[in-house]
């Protein structure tokens, strides 16, 4: 039996991670699929593994064993939290996809100093990010590639960064939405807004009322919100293309 094929968030980490990749890590890797993927798109990279969860590895070489061994000697499964327990030095990319913005967030801040030498991070937040774009900068990262994933009608930020001073400052919510897939009116970011504007009905029916403290103050996610009527309005404008054959692309 093989891997499933049809998976275009993964696709999507894929297509920024692995071009120029020696060795990746993909901390939280849980089923496997991204490691295996990596492993097949280029014979001579080099994997590492990280889960916090026990288990995982022995799960994943039980459920694709010819995979796993095929990868021999290139594959390292390691158990912990974070980059903190990768080998120094051992990988130049670094996946982290399927956490909350604000585990990707700790991570990245508990492992400040590892940033620096790596060539290149590729971070898929599970849910709609708040707090990883404004980090980026102040954790010495620039954004250098945005894309929207698109599969089974949801919809993910896949943000690239890499060591560097950060880009020219956009409008705040070209900034809090994603100031490159704005400036090339990337099609899957109108789906991406179209999507969370269904999403969040009911919370801009009560004026974000769930997002504010009790001074009535937004949080970070109100703020992005507060943003999205405005951009999504901006966005319809774009593009004539039809955005609904992008969703499962
Ligand atoms: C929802 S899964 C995402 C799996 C895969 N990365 C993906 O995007 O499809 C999140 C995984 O991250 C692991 N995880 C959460 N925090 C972690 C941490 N600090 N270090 C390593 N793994 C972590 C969890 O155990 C879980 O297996």
């Amino acid at each position: 039996m093989s891997p499933p094929t049809a998976l275009p968030r993964l696709d999507t980490l894929l297509a920024l991670a692995a071009p120029g990749a020696h060795a990746v890590a993909d901390i939280g890797y849980d089923h496997g699929l991204l490691l295996l993927r990596l492993g097949r798109a280029d014979p001579h990279v080099r994997l590492y593994g990280v889960e916090v969860q026990p288990g995982r590895a022995d799960a994943l070489r039980t459920r694709w064993p010819v995979q796993v061994q095929d990868l021999g000697a290139r594959l390292t499964l390691l158990e912990g939290d974070g980059l903190e327990v990768l080998p120094a030095g051992a990988v130049d990319t670094v996946v982290i996809a399927g956490l909350s913005d604000r585990s990707i967030v700790r991570i990245l801040e508990r492992s400040r100093e590892r940033l620096r030498g790596l060539r290149r991070l590729v971070l898929c937040p599970s849910r709609v990010e708040a707090t990883l774009r404004p980090a980026l900068p102040r954790l010495g990262l620039r954004t250098v590639e945005e894309r929207i994933a698109c599969e089974r009608g949801k919809t993910w930020d896949v943000i690239a960064a890499e060591p560097g001073a950060p880009l020219a400052a956009a409008t705040p919510a070209e900034e809090r939405w994603g100031p490159l897939l704005v400036a090339r009116r990337d099609p899957a970011l109108r789906l991406h807004l179209e999507h969370l504007s269904r999403v969040y009905a009911p919370a801009f029916a009560h004026d974000l009322g769930g997002h504010r403290d009790a001074a009535g103050a937004l949080s970070p996610l109100g703020e992005k919100l507060a943003m999205l009527p405005e951009l999504r309005a901006r966005a319809a404008g774009w593009d004539d293309a039809p955005v609904e054959a992008r969703v499962d692309d």
